[in-house]
C-alpha cells in the first residue's frame, strides 16, 4: 500500500497535485498483428520532484505536466463520477468457478476484455475448462480501470494483481493510478481507495475524474492540443 505521505489531490478546474515522492512512468500496450491489446510494457520513468502537477483539462503545452494553461481556457473539470464504493455499481456475472465483477461506469475502452475471436462474457458460458478460466483471468487483470475484477466464487475476496505504487501516463489516453494510492476530490473528501484505476488527463471525460474513454473520440493526443467545447469557470 501507498505510504501516508503519497496521494493525489483534484484540483478544482485544475490539476492533479501528486505528492509522496510517487513514480511516474510511460506505459504502453504491446499490441497483436490483429489489432488486439496483449500486455502493458513500461517505457520510461521520468523525471519529477516529489511533489509534481499533472494535467487534467488536456491543454497543457508540456504534457503530462500541468503548465497552468487551464487558467486561460474555460475547462470544466467539475467531478461527476460517483463517490460510492465500486460494489454498490458492479454487475457480477458468475462462471464456473470464478465470478467477474463488472463497474462499466469506469470503463476506458482499453479493450483487453476481448479479442478477435471471443470476450471475456462469452468464455464465462464454456464449460469447466481451466484453461479458459485463465484467460479470463489474465484479461481481467491487464483492465488498467479495474473496471473489470474476479473471485473465485460468489462473494469470495476480489482477487487482484500486486501492481506497482505508480502513475503510467498512457499514451494518448489516461493516467493509470496503481498500487492502492489515495486520490482526493477537490472538495477534500476520499475516492474509494483501489489497486487500479484510470484518471482523465484530457478534460472531456463525463465521469471525471475517471476517464471514461472520451479521450478516443476527442481525438486526443500528447502531442497536440485539443479544442474542447467546454463552458465553465476556471477556479485555479
Ligand atoms: S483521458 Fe479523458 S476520457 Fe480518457
Amino acid at each position: 500500500m501507498a505510504a501516508e505521505s503519497q496521494k493525489i489531490t483534484v484540483r478544482p478546474n485544475g490539476p492533479y497535485i501528486v505528492r509522496g515522492g510517487i513514480p511516474l512512468v510511460r506505459k504502453t500496450e504491446v499490441m497483436s498483428e490483429h489489432g488486439e491489446p496483449l500486455t502493458w510494457r513500461k517505457e520510461s520513468v521520468l523525471s519529477t520532484e516529489s511533489t509534481y502537477r499533472l494535467c487534467r483539462c488536456g491543454q497543457s503545452k508540456t504534457k503530462p505536466f500541468c503548465d497552468g494553461t487551464h487558467t486561460l481556457v474555460d475547462f470544466d473539470g467539475f467531478e461527476t463520477a460517483d463517490p460510492g464504493p465500486i460494489a454498490d455499481r458492479e454487475t457480477i456475472f458468475r462462471g464456473q468457478q470464478i465470478v467477474v465483477r463488472d463497474d462499466h461506469s469506469l470503463c476506458t475502452h482499453s479493450g483487453f476484455c476481448g479479442n478477435r475471436i471471443t470476450n471475456i462474457w462469452k468464455m464465462l458460458k464454456d464449460p469447466d475448462d481451466s484453461v479458459v478460466r485463465a484467460q479470463i483471468m489474465a484479461m481481467v487483470e491487464k483492465c488498467p480501470s479495474g473496471t473489470l475484477s474476479f473471485a473465485l466464487e460468489a462473494d469470495g475476496e476480489v482477487v487482484e494483481p500486486d501492481l506497482p505504487i505508480e502513475i503510467a501516463v498512457i499514451p494518448d489516453g489516461p493516467l493509470w493510478i496503481s498500487g492502492g494510492i489515495p486520490v482526493e476530490r477537490r472538495d477534500g473528501q476520499p475516492l474509494e481507495t483501489r489497486n487500479r484505476m484510470t484518471l482523465c488527463r484530457c478534460g472531456a471525460s463525463s465521469n471525471k475524474p475517471f476517464c471514461d474513454g472520451t479521450h478516443k473520440e476527442v481525438g486526443f493526443t500528447d502531442g497536440q492540443i485539443v479544442t474542447l467545447q467546454l463552458g465553465a469557470t476556471s477556479e485555479g
